[in-house]
């Protein structure tokens, strides 16, 4: 009985002392001290001792059962002492490591372009109407005094979905829209892109941006319109900032004119921008074809109105010095991060 005690008692000691974990320890102190341990097992056979030998056997079973929970005890703070430094260790925040630099991004300049135009005109209390750039050919022609058929509709190389749907070549369809939609007065401009199948170059693009105006009211006159694209241009390229009117022809406008800015990268004396022209060409623009009027249930003997469409690209490069018309549309993210 004696042997085996300090046999039990030997193990013990040594397992744990080389307990790596308290989890370790655990099974330890149960293999050993718990209800169905080892050291347990010897106090339940003491009743086959003679009576004398009992209390003897019994304090060395309890000295021998203090000694461990004493060791395991010790090795349990131990090993929580060890393992809370190591977590510790692996949760280390070094507070004087440098940021990351994360790369910011920017709007595109066509957005910031269309965006300084586009507060422009809601100061003079235009509201922004859009549209569907998959137009019906029907908005985007026939009801613009453009039917099919007409002359008119090569100005413009459309390209075509089916015989009734096109990919919108300006965004008038807009204006349609409205006119049927909304009673005069009518304030509104209409951005977004549009589509043209034409070469690319460096001036042209199969796609690009237009903003386009409509105002319907009693008694409006050419003179509105030049006053509000005036104005358009002051705020935009700045108070020195001339317009020109030329006479132009668009199936619906009547009379039709194209407007000229004077140059701002030169201020109108010639340079690589206006090539050399000093003018800047903008925009196309015109009093309200009666007949488009008629169409969208309008009567034109008691309202008239102005429409124009500006080409959102031409305004971004002159305001940016971009010669090419290709790079707002490349992505070139070296290009782009100027801006
Ligand atoms: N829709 C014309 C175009 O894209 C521009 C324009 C709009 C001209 C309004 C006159 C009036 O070419």
């Amino acid at each position: 009985m004696n042997e085996k005690l300090s046999i039990i008692r030997e193990e013990a000691l040594a397992a744990v002392k080389a307990a790596s974990s308290t989890a370790e320890l655990n099974d330890i102190r149960v293999r050993v001290l718990g209800k169905k341990g080892e050291l347990t097992a010897i106090l339940r056979s003491m009743g086959s001792l003679a009576p004398e030998d009992r209390p003897k056997v019994g304090q060395m079973v309890n000295e021998a059962r203090a000694e461990i929970e004493s060791a395991v005890e010790a090795r349990t703070a131990a090993l929580a002492a060890q393992e809370r430094d190591a977590r510790l260790k692996a949760e280390a925040l070094d507070v004087t490591i440098p940021g990351k630099k994360r790369p910011l991004g920017k709007l595109h300049p066509l957005t910031q372009t269309y965006y300084e135009m586009r507060d422009i005109f809601v100061g003079m209390g235009f509201t922004v109407a859009e549209g569907p750039e998959v137009e019906y050919d029907k908005y985007n022609f026939t009801m613009l005094n453009i039917p099919k058929d007409h002359p008119a509709r090569d100005m413009q190389d459309t390209f075509y979905v089916n015989d009734d749907i096109v990919l919108r070549t300006h965004t008038s369809p807009v204006q349609v829209r409205t006119m049927l939609s909304q009673k005069p007065p009518i304030r509104i401009i209409s951005p977004g892109r549009v589509y043209r199948s034409d070469d690319v170059d460096a001036t042209h693009s199969p796609i690009f941006n237009q903003i386009e105006g409509l105002v319907i009211d009693k008694g409006v006159t050419m003179a509105d319109l030049r006053g509000v694209l005036d104005v358009f241009a002051k705020e935009l390229y700045g108070e020195h900032t001339k317009t020109r009117l030329r006479p132009s022809y668009f199936p619906f406008t009547e009379p039709s004119a194209e407007v000229d800015l004077s140059c701002m990268a030169c201020g109108g004396k010639g340079c690589r921008i206006c090539k050399g022209s000093g003018w800047i060409e903008i925009l196309g623009s015109g009093m309200v074809n009666p007949k488009v009027l008629e169409m969208c249930g309008i009567d034109p003997e008691v309202y008239s109105g102005f429409a124009f469409g500006i080409g959102i690209d031409r305004v971004c490069n002159a305001k940016f010095g971009i010669s090419d018309i290709r790079l707002l549309y490349e992505n070139d993210l070296r290009f782009l991060s100027q801006f």
